[in-house]
């Protein structure tokens, strides 16, 4: 049998304990922080008519075109493994009568994409999301923020950047592609492969590229808003203000529009520094689809859970080298520094401190080196002259000063004696 008949696909992994604990943690609180913001568990399934993210998520989209497994079910059904949670709980809402029109509902399990596999990038991955159905109000598009916010501070992710931005009303999505095209259109020579094409596709996608050079196309265009509105614009300025009056000021990122085409007004996008290139933790926004006679309209998110878990794994394992970092280091110039030192070195452990230095007779820069890696806060530099003296020059490597202290002055400064 081959070797790899005994690995998952590509893209896809087996979870299993001890990091399952970690999942289960990270779900169990998601569960709690739900039900404080009220919100019930729907668990919709996994396999969908084709047709139901296609017309959802735009014909057009990455996604939809790129990325979706989709077969054909026994008969001529075209089915597809689910590649977010958003469309299928919008179909059961659409499904039901009265009693689902202001439905809160979150979901937690696998989603599916054919992407190409790279470094947080997963054709198995995992969702924890929301969606408050409900007409537009800017108030649930702030709570809604809120309660992301709230459930990564409490996962022990408050670090987070939250971008956001504004899509306006389809009438606006009209007026504002109209402007792209006016302005990307005599451009098209410049844009990458794919953004060619889209200026006849989806004129959106162009601002969603990352690619370099289509970046700085889009830099150079004036922010969306300048072309919705006034209901457009008045309902993302309370969106902010609501955000603000609860102690969540917004930066707005002015060409964020993110990657599906149901999205109508506000959208977001939660990024987190411990993430390497594909830094999105989640991402949301509000949204309007169509279904039958139904026009379903609400505002949700979705969480990538192995994007959570990678977040604070590299935390911890920040926070563990930093707690293991030398509080201090010496630096020697010269051999008898290097003597004063190596006494200096055993006086400042006695007193309780991680102190370091590198033997070996090496120079001022290989040692300066060593006491970067090792993660030392403070340095105490000692060359010929400090030695005649008996100073000492205490260097701080977060904030970069330095200053000359007297051997009483640095045993205060270290607390030690
Ligand atoms: P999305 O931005 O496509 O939005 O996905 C949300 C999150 O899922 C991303 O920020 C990322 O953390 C994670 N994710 C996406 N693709 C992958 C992947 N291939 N591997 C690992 N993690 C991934 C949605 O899915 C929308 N349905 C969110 C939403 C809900 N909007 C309104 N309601």
């Amino acid at each position: 049998m081959a070797q790899n008949a005994f690995q998952p696909l590509q893209g896809m992994s087996d979870l299993t304990d001890p990091e399952l604990g970690v999942w289960r943690r990270i779900e169990g609180k998601a569960r709690e922080v739900f039900a404080r913001y009220g919100f019930d568990e729907i668990r919709a399934p996994i396999l969908e008519r084709a047709d139901l993210f296609e017309r959802s998520l735009g014909e057009t989209t990455d996604v939809v075109t790129k990325e979706m497994y989709s077969f054909t079910d026994r008969g001529d059904r075209r089915v597809t493994l689910r590649p977010e949670g958003t469309a299928g709980v919008v179909r059961y809402v659409a499904g039901r009568g009265p009693e689902a029109q202001d439905a809160r509902l979150y979901y937690i399990g696998p989603m599916f994409r054919a992407e190409k596999p790279q470094a947080g990038r997963k054709r198995q991955f995992h969702q924890i999301g929301v969606e408050a159905i409900g007409p537009p109000d800017p108030y649930a598009d702030a709570e809604c923020i809120a309660l992301q916010m709230r459930l990564l501070a409490e996962w022990g992710l408050s670090d987070c950047a939250l971008q956001v931005n504004t899509r306006g009303l389809p009438e606006d999505q009209r007026a504002v592609s109209q402007v792209l095209r006016e302005r990307l259109g005599p451009r098209q020579a410049q844009l990458c492969e794919d953004c060619t094409r889209r200026l006849d596709m989806n004129i959106y996608r162009v601002l969603d590229c990352k690619q370099e050079r289509c970046r700085e196309i889009v830099a150079e265009l004036p922010p969306l808003t300048e072309f919705m509105c006034e209901p457009s614009r008045a309902h993302f300025a309370q969106v902010r203000a609501a955000l603000e009056q609860i102690g969540l000021p917004v930066n707005v990122t002015p060409k964020l529009v993110r990657g599906f085409d149901y999205y109508v007004h506000t959208v977001w996008e939660i990024t987190h520094g411990a993430l390497g290139a594909q830094d999105a933790l989640s991402g949301g926004g509000r949204y309007t689809l169509r279904f039958g006679q139904k026009q379903i309209e609400g505002v949700g998110f979705a969480i990538g859970v192995e994007r959570v878990v990678a977040a604070l794994q590299t935390k911890a394992a920040q926070a563990e080298s930093c707690a293991q970092a030398p509080e201090l280091w010496l630096v020697s110039l010269g051999k008898e520094a290097i003597r004063q030192n190596f006494a200096l070195l055993e006086q400042v452990r006695a007193n309780g401190l991680r102190c370091g230095m590198l033997f070996g007779g090496r120079g001022m820069k290989a040692q300066m080196r060593a006491a970067n890696k090792s993660g030392a806060t403070r340095v105490v530099i000692r060359g010929p002259d400090e030695i005649e003296k008996d100073l000492f020059i205490l260097k701080d490597m977060q904030g970069g000063g330095q200053r000359t202290l007297s051997r009483q002055q640095l045993e205060n400064e270290l607390d030690v004696n």
